[in-house]
């Protein structure tokens, strides 16, 4: 059965506690959140303090995306403020096994992330040092987009490579599109306007997990 890992970025900002209850309470297994820099990406969003406030009122493991230009300055931060995962983006001029090896080394799980465009070989050298590789499945920066279903083959294909860590996909997720991703290899599904916008989450998550055991 896959996860799923609502993302606060559709959650009403004015009241993250009850819409983080309510996503654990519905049954999601992890809280995505989203760091955006204005940089990397053409939004902002977050901090370490609400990485900090969240981890005092759930205890599902904090999934950190750090949309950033230069995530090594904010990397301590973030763990020290709760983060379970922390995933920085493949795009980036940094050394990327360093940084993946900082936050292993704090006893996390280290992600590592793809643009849509970006061909899984500009990661094949750092699969080992992974625990969760997050496919982007729409241009990272804002909720509400459309799923690029073009991804669902790079899902397979780093399936196909026998890659043992989590396959997390980010994105325009739905209903009626998430069969194609389980069906090529995800393990994690993130989703925002979906979930955060169903009156009835307990009942959609339900059927989320339906759908990836396949029932
Ligand atoms: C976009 C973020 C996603 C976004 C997903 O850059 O990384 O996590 O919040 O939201 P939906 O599910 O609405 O596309
Ligand atoms: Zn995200």
């Amino acid at each position: 059965m896959i996860k799923i890992a609502p993302s606060i970025l559709a959650a009403d900002p004015l009241n993250f506690e009850r819409d983080v209850r309510a996503a654990e309470k519905a049954g999601c297994d992890w809280i995505h959140v989203d760091i955006m820099d204005a940089h990397f990406v053409p939004n902002l969003a977050y901090s370490p303090e609400t990485v900090r406030r969240l981890r005092e009122v759930t205890d599902l493991p904090l999934d950190v995306h750090l949309m950033m230009d230069n995530p090594e300055v904010m990397i301590d931060p973030f763990l020290d403020a709760g983060a379970s995962c922390l995933t920085i983006h493949a795009e980036i001029e940094r050394d990327i096994p360093a940084l993946l090896g900082r936050i292993r080394k704090r006893g996390r799980m280290a992600g590592i992330s793809l643009k849509p465009g970006t061909p899984l070989e500009k990661i094949s050298g750092y699969l080992d040092m992974a625990d969760l590789v997050l496919m982007m499945t729409v241009e990272p920066g804002f909720g509400g987009q459309k799923l690029d279903a073009r991804v669902i083959s790079k899902i397979r294909q780093l399936k196909d490579t026998g890659y043992r860590g989590e396959i997390e996909a980010d994105g325009g997720i739905r209903e009626d599109n998430l069969e194609s991703l389980v069906s090529n290899g995800l393990t994690v599904a993130v989703m925002g306007t979906a979930l955060f916008r169903d009156e009835h989450m307990a009942a959609c998550v339900r059927r989320l997990h339906r759908i990836s055991r396949g029932e």
